[in-house]
């Protein structure tokens, strides 16, 4: 198997100062010793509360935020240090963001970001025509973005996200704030994108998401890895993963 994410006692601390006067040092560990690799082709699962650490996590993986300690390797190489070896072979998207220019067309909004990677003219064309297949939004290509759903904008962010044709694709809560239809058609692409032989890693806390979805998942509570596995492993005996989710949450903090 050919491991492209590896992630050893991976920690991330952020330090932020409280009060005007006499400032008061307060250190938070948000990411405290992790581990865990991903294989090409997986789809991958975050999964925990808010204020778990999967952003903090994903930000490390994509050369965002530099770690407190550990390691943190994509395709071989380190995120921090070595992110120009990475950058051009992954994207990512964040959910909930509008990274999308709503005065212009979507085909539009995408030939701007594929003019942020060197491409020429007629492979950026095919390239756009396909994602946008992909996406379902080859009739809506030319319409203003400001006209476009919640679900057809996430479907365009993640058209953005394929523009460079990576390997790796993060998407942290890809399906946040969508209706069930949306949600529908943003998993339906998340397992073409699959088909095709990439890699997804995403973050969520939807947990039926979770079920259809993920080959692999680890569950984060509190900047910890309290479980791992397949999403039927970590069910075990539990009614539903969601039953063995909530246990697993309740036990670590109790
Ligand atoms: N820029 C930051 N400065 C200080 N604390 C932060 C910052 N970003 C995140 N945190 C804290 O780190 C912890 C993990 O946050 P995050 O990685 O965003 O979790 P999640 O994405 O699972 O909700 C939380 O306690 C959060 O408040
Ligand atoms: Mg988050």
């Amino acid at each position: 198997m050919d491991t492209i994410i590896e992630v050893k006692d991976l920690r991330r601390e952020y330090v932020t100062y409280k009060g005007t006067i006499r400032k008061k040092e307060e250190v938070v560990e948000a990411v405290r010793g992790i581990d865990f690799t991903v294989n090409r082709g997986e789809i991958f699962g975050l999964l925990g509360q808010n204020g778990a650490g999967k952003t903090t996590t994903i930000k490390m993986l994509t050369t965002l935020l530099a770690p407190t300690s550990g390691t943190c390797k994509v395709f071989g190489y380190d995120t921090f240090g070595q992110e120009k070896q990475i950058r051009k072979r992954i994207n990512f998207i964040f959910g909930g963001e509008m990274g999308v220019y709503r005065r212009l067309s979507g085909r539009d909004n995408l030939r701007y970001f594929a003019n942020l990677y060197l491409m020429d003219t007629a492979e950026r064309e095919n390239r756009i025509n396909k994602i946008l297949e992909l996406v379902e939004l080859t009739d809506a290509a030319d319409r203003l973005a400001e006209t476009y759903s919640k679900g057809m904008i996430q479907r365009l962010q993640i058209a953005r996200g394929l523009i460079n044709n990576p390997e790796i694709i993060f998407m942290d809560e890809p399906t946040v704030g969508l209706d069930p239809l949306g949600a529908h058609m943003l998993r339906d692409i998340i397992r073409k994108l699959r088909d095709e032989g990439k890699t997804v890693l995403l973050t969520t806390h939807y947990l039926p998401e979770v079920e259809e979805l993920c080959d692999r998942i680890v569950i984060l509570n509190h900047g910890e890895i309290v479980a791992r596995g397949t999403p039927d492993e970590i069910k075990g005996d539990a009614a539903t993963l969601e039953d063995a989710y909530i246990a697993l949450i309740k036990g670590d903090a109790s």
